[in-house]
């Protein structure tokens, strides 16, 4: 009998479309996972909406849009289940068992959270829902029994807070209800945007989609972030900080010719116009077939749906299941 593989889950807020910071911090990994793990890709719908209540729209209006960059990158139905957070009413109920078993002060205290409400400056107009996210994140990952969460560093915190959660409702029995997780952190770190800073996002316009055009990539690279002192091609260069170099690190495949820029521009005697052309040369090889088959999925909605739903119906059964768990757990009647 073969082991069953490892259960893995992610998953993306659908406020827009996905680019070039989630695909080398996060859809990479993915596309590796697909091959080896058992690999659950969730559309997070309701955790969108904590903070988009008033703007409903913005969040339904993007689900298909995610759904086509999955499956243009290369993410597989065959190997990959996608499904809708919202479809999943499993997740609401554990998120609903959970709060009664996490503090108030204790969700407040995540930093992740914390620095999100400072952010959009919540005060006490905090939507309820967005302080509890956090547990309704530990109800998505404990819900699929996903032990390996593929994530970046911001997001430490809520595996931090599930294994917390994990280890309270299996205290609680005393049985191994819940799995623990482990975060599996991306080795290729953030993609600085193209004006240097360190958050890529599209409302900052720093970033390119997989939709961006010839053009769109040509003006992106032409504005990118380089260093400020390198004035002349003779003088020497700054690689660190310096956008172009980041994202030749993050997306050539020579890792060797990458080296011998940086050391010859370090030296001086390479401009930026030859790093820039190179960086351009990559990222349309990149971003060209994945726009076509973008484009082509983009226009079939109802395949994009069907995906989704399909897998989603996979999900609805493995989620309900813990839901069971968990309500026998606390001594429930489980009518079914
Ligand atoms: N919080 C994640 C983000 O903003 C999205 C997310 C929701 C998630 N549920 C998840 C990630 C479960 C991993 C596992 O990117």
């Amino acid at each position: 009998m073969s082991t069953p593989k490892t259960v893995v889950l992610t998953g993306d807020r659908p406020t827009g479309a996905l680019h070039l910071g989630h695909y080398v911090g996060s859809l990479q990994t993915r596309l590796l996972l697909q091959e080896s793990h058992q690999q659950y890709v969730m559309i997070a719908d309701m955790q969108a909406l904590t903070d988009n209540g008033h703007q409903p729209h913005k969040v339904a209006g993007n689900i298909l849009e995610v759904m086509a960059d999955y499956l243009a990158v290369g993410l597989d139905p065959q190997k990959t289940h996608f499904c809708l957070q919202s479809s999943l009413p499993a997740l609401a109920e554990l998120t609903l068992f959970y709060m009664n078993v996490v503090s108030v002060s204790r969700v407040e205290r995540n930093p992740t959270v914390k620095n999100e409400i400072r952010q959009k400056q919540f005060g006490r107009n905090i939507p309820a829902g967005f302080l509890m996210y956090p547990i309704s994140q530990a109800a998505d990952i404990t819900a699929f029994g996903a032990s390996c969460i593929p994530v970046g560093e911001d997001q430490l915190p809520m595996i931090e807070q599930t294994n917390e959660i994990v280890r309270k409702i299996n205290g609680l029995f005393d049985a191994d209800i819940l799995t623990p997780c482990k975060a599996l952190l991306s080795h290729t770190g953030r993609l600085p945007g193209i004006d240097g800073s360190a958050k890529m996002s599209k409302s900052m316009g720093n970033t390119l989609t997989f939709s961006a055009s010839e053009e769109d990539i040509h003006l992106a690279v032409k504005a990118m972030y380089t260093d400020p002192m390198h004035l002349k091609v003779s003088d020497p260069g700054q690689v660190e900080g310096n956008v172009v170099f980041s994202w030749l690190d993050a997306l050539h495949p020579d890792k060797k010719e990458v080296e011998r820029m940086k050391q010859c521009y370090r030296q001086g005697g390479l401009g930026d116009m030859v790093c820039k052309r190179a960086l351009e040369e990559q990222l349309h090889t990149l971003i060209t077939p994945i726009r076509a088959r973008r484009q082509a999925l983009i226009n079939d909605k109802a395949y994009l749906m069907s995906i989704l739903h399909e897998g989603t119906r996979v999900a609805q059964d493995v989620t309900a299941q813990t839901v069971v768990a968990v309500k026998r757990g606390f001594g429930l009647p489980v009518f079914e």
